[in-house]
């Protein structure tokens, strides 16, 4: 008779790091959608509205620690992965062997750890914000829900600006090779499908580093 194995092993490990990596890219795209609301030229307007709605919605505040959870999930796997296949590595050669490995996917923990920088950035400018952990940035006089006028002001800045495209063109990395990876790793791929998924994990990518990019662009170049 076959022993059960209770021990969590990397397999399952994997799996509930891809799903969580899955629920984020979802997130990913609703947080965009609300973000974009900002160019809509009516000095954030609708966008406000849609925070309000999102600020006043009991179901969005459950969600929020779900989304917290599914982050530090994701993270805390992703490390130990790395740490876990730094060991397992056998000793390096002079010559690397032809490799069949994405360029993107041999660098997912170095992606990673540039996102996770940011996450730290963002949340001390925006969320902790919201949950008054942190001042308003700045000497912007409003409320700690005016996310427009914190993202006008901050926008303004050039460094700050490009630290944040630099970090989504880095987003758009991680992604590039995290979607096919998570297809894979939750065994929804086929051969025959192969080329369709790397092509819709590209565009996935571009379209959200582009996204998110537009919106410091539009505050820095043109507001
Ligand atoms: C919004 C942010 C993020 C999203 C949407 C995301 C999404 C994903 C997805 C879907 C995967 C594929 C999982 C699989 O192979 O099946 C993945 C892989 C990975 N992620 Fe993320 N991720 C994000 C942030 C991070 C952060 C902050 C870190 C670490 C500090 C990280 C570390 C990794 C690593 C190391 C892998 C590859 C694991 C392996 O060897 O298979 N990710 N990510």
């Amino acid at each position: 008779m076959r022993k059960l194995n209770l021990r969590p092993s990397t397999i399952s490990s994997k799996v509930v790091m891809a799903l969580a990596g899955v629920f984020l890219m979802l997130f990913l795209v609703v947080h965009l959608f609300l973000n974009l609301l900002m160019l809509m030229g009516d000095e954030g307007e609708t966008f406000s509205n849609a925070v309000v709605f999102m600020t006043e919605n009991p179901a969005v505040k459950i969600f929020e620690y779900v989304l917290f959870a599914g982050f530090i999930i994701h993270i805390i796997i992703g490390l130990l992965i790395e740490i876990k296949n730094y060991f397992a590595r056998p000793v390096k050669y002079a010559v690397s062997n032809t490799s069949k490995t994405s360029f993107f996917s041999k660098y997912m923990i170095h992606t990673g750890l540039i996102i996770l920088i940011f996450l730290i950035i963002h949340f001390t400018h925006f969320f902790f914000v919201k949950l008054n952990l942190v001042d308003i940035p700045g000497d912007i006089t409003t409320d700690n829900h005016d996310f427009y006028a914190m993202a006008k002001y901050l926008f303004k800045n050039g460094i700050y600006t490009l630290i944040y495209i630099i970090s989504f063109v880095f987003l758009g990395f991680h992604l590039n090779h995290a979607f096919q990876s998570a297809f894979q790793t939750l065994g929804l791929n086929h051969p025959r499908y192969t080329p369709f998924i790397k092509a819709l994990s590209s565009i996935y990518a571009i379209v959200v580093s582009m996204g998110y990019s537009i919106i410091p662009i539009y505050f820095y170049f043109f507001y």
